[in-house]
Order: structure tokens, then sequence, then C-alpha cells
């Protein structure tokens, strides 16, 4: 396999974006207030950003659940992609101070929190059985689109309980960052194996409730890749 093309992802993904993706205020202020308040530079990238939200207006999603809020950058690009649906974005975030500039680069943008995006704060696995129990109260929307961006170790149990909430056949789940880990974990190529971490692409590949695949990707932010599912 050739990879000559490589070294020129970062200079391809500064001409794309500066003609596709250009700043806009609301999107270089959650990456500089974010920075500002030491929030690491972790965020998707502009094109990513507005590839998740491409993919989750194309796939007509109402309702959003996002794990991992970070400063906010991701589920900025997710309203905008569901606007006017009568949905909101869902999102939980375990760092408080990560969940208070996220709400400020949200509400700079004009984005309604928590109307048209809901932090909530706590650990994933503390939240989600909450949300479950208020959808079977009928307090809450099923989800039409996750988005799983947050700490790797329970990354199986976020996208199981991402498969429980989905909105039936037809849902997506995106999970990130999915081609490092397997690197991390020697699953693939030179790093020493190791056994204690799951692999999530072994456990999706034998989950019968979904159909995956996993799409590398280069550019601005060194190779990685998602796992995107779609439940049956
Ligand atoms: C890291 C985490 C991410 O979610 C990401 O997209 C890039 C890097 C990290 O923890 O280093
Ligand atoms: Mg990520």
């Amino acid at each position: 396999m050739s990879t000559k093309n490589i070294v020129h992802a970062e200079a391809v993904a500064q001409y794309t974006e500066s003609r596709l993706v250009p700043d806009t205020p609301a999107f270089a202020h959650a990456y500089t207030n974010s920075t500002a308040h030491g929030i690491p530079e972790i965020a998707l990238s502009p094109a990513q950003g507005k590839f998740t939200s491409i993919l989750a207006s194309i796939s007509g999603a109402k309702n959003v659940l996002e794990l991992g809020t970070l400063g906010g950058y991701s589920a900025l690009w997710f309203a905008q992609a569901i606007k006017g649906r009568g949905g909101k974005v869902t999102s939980i975030e375990i760092n408080k101070q990560r969940r208070d500039v996220a709400i400020e680069n949200l509400e700079y943008a004009g984005v309604k929190v928590p109307e048209e995006v809901e932090i909530l704060l706590g650990a994933g696995l503390d939240v989600l059985p909450r949300l479950a129990e208020e959808i079977d109260q009928g307090k809450r929307e099923r989800f039409d689109f996750t988005f799983i961006d947050a700490d790797w170790d329970n990354q199986a149990a976020y996208f199981d309980w991402g498969v429980k909430l989905s909105n039936g056949k037809g849902s997506v789940i995106y999970v990130d960052n999915v081609v490092r880990q397997l690197l991390e974990i020697g699953t693939v190529g030179s790093a020493e194996k190791d056994s204690t971490v799951q692999d999530l692409v072994e456990i999706v590949a034998k989950d019968d409730r979904v159909e995956a695949t996993v799409m590398q990707t280069c550019g601005s932010k060194d190779m990685d890749g998602f796992l995107l599912a779609r439940t049956k």
C-alpha cells in the first residue's frame, strides 16, 4: 500500500477547511475559550465537526445523545444539524468545569441551554440508567443518533447503552477515536497487546443488534478513525 499522500494530510485539511468549513465566530470562540480555560485540544476538527453534523442531518436525527461534552464544540455542530426538528442534544460530561465552559460556548453561539442542548453533569454510567428510566416513564424521547467521545474504558458499555436507548431500526451510533485505540491496545500494529482493554471492534462485530464499519481518517489530527453503526 502506498502512503505517499499521507504527508500532505495536514495541508489538505487546511485547504479544504478554509474553503468549506471557514471559522465562524461561534465555532472559533468554542475552540479559543476552551483552550483559555485549560481544556485539552482534543475536540473534533472543523472538518470532522461538519461531517458529523451532516451525518446527523441526513440521518434525519431529531434527538442526539453525546457522551463526553468537553467544551461543547461537537454539541454545537449537532445543535445545528437538528435545529427546527423539535428535538435536542443531550450531552453527558463528568467534569463540572468543562460543563460550565461548554454552556458558555453554546450560549455565545446563540444555542439555548437546556432547550436545544442539555448538558447533564455526571459519569456516563450513572447518568445513562437515569435517561433509560425517564424514557420508560415517557419523560424523554429515544435517541436517533449517539455520539461516543468519552473515556475509552467504558466505550463498550456506552455503545451498549447507545443501542438500548436508540429509537428503533436505523438509529446511528458513532464512536470517535476507535482506530487510535486499536493501535494503542495493540490489536493492530506494533504496540504490545494489552489484553486488559476490550476491543470495541470485536465486541461490535459480535453484536447482532447492529451493522457497523470503521472509517480511517487522516487530517489535522493524525491518523485515527471512527466506528459507525446502524441499529437493525
Ligand atoms: C484524545 C481524545 C479524543 O477524544 C480525541 O478525539 C483525540 C485525543 C485524547 O485523549 O488524547
Ligand atoms: Mg474524540
